[in-house]
């Protein structure tokens, strides 16, 4: 895997959202709908997969995979789509979304069905470690998605994925704790975990929750031959993060910068059938 290429392709990304700009295209457009715990997020590349444009909306519409308020998920997404589709000037017309490792039949399909109240049809629902493992190009390793509700944990061999599973644990649980401990309002919680000007004091409240996070994907990745662990997902954003999880697991572990918009920008690599 080139992680420097990998880096560059969401930096790249991240600056159409950031500036709210577009790239010119040629061919079809891929869509991809993150409908996450933390940040709903559209994603469109062009036919080399190239980024053309995106869009992000911070919402609490869908909690670890279920979807807990449809007309507002929606809204959103119309409003995410319409918003690509003024800066672009063309009609998105299909997508593909995707949900935690494991969620199956109505809670799967809920996620589907906000995509296509949205007015596209979805032509593929796939697992979100699995799609952060297609934009870092990770053959054989462990990914892990740590998201603002759940953390999906997939393993790939040879290309293959051979082990995906979901936990509940994320951002959220960070926050929560970053609330407890200096007695704030879990949104209060949440903007003081972001400061990057408390990054470090912070970290010390949460490593617990990051340790605990690591002994879970440690039990997981046990019974397989995991040489690496690619974190991604808003969550691992901490500067020590990867540390931690070296330090409790063992397996060299590395992180992507943006690891945000790694799932949305793999989410938009699998439109196709
Ligand atoms: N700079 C940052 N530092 C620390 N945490 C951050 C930072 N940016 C985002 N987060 C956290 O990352 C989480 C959101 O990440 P992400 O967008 O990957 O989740 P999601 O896809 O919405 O959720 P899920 O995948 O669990 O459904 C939130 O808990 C948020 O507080
Ligand atoms: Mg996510």
């Amino acid at each position: 895997m080139d992680l420097i290429r990998a880096n560059e392709y969401v930096e790249s990304f991240a600056k159409l959202i950031e500036g709210q700009q577009v790239n010119g295209y040629k061919g079809n457009l891929k869509v991809g709908v993150d409908l996450g715990t933390a940040n709903i997020v559209l994603s469109v590349l062009d036919e080399m997969d190239q980024p053309v444009a995106g869009a992000l909306y911070p919402a609490s519409v869908v909690k670890d995979g279920l979807v807990v308020d449809y007309v507002g998920a929606v809204r959103i997404v119309r409003n995410l789509k319409q918003q690509v589709e003024s800066l672009l000037g063309v009609r998105l017309t299909h997508a593909a979304t995707a949900v935690p490792p494991g969620t199956i039949g109505g809670n799967a399909k809920a996620i589907a069905n906000v995509v296509e109240s949205s007015d596209m049809e979805v032509i593929n629902v796939v697992d979100e470690p699995t799609a952060a493992a297609a934009v870092l190009g990770v053959t054989d390793g462990a990914v892990v998605d740590v998201g603002g509700g759940t953390t999906g944990i997939s393993i790939l061999k040879n290309g293959e994925v051979i082990y995906t599973a979901d936990e509940p644990t994320g951002g959220t649980h960070m926050s929560l704790v970053v609330a407890g401990n200096y007695k704030v309002s879990f949104e209060e919680a949440e903007k003081l975990k972001k400061d990057p000007n408390r990054q470090k004091e912070i970290f010390v409240v949460i490593k617990p929750v990051v340790e605990k996070m690591a002994s879970i994907v440690k039990r997981h990745i046990a019974s397989f031959d995991v040489n690496k662990i690619y974190v991604v997902g808003g969550a691992c954003c901490f500067e020590e993060f990867e540390n931690v999880f070296f330090k409790e697991i063992g397996v060299p572990t590395v992180k992507p910068e943006r690891p945000l918009l790694v799932t949305p920008l793999g989410i938009a690599l699998n439109c196709k059938k």
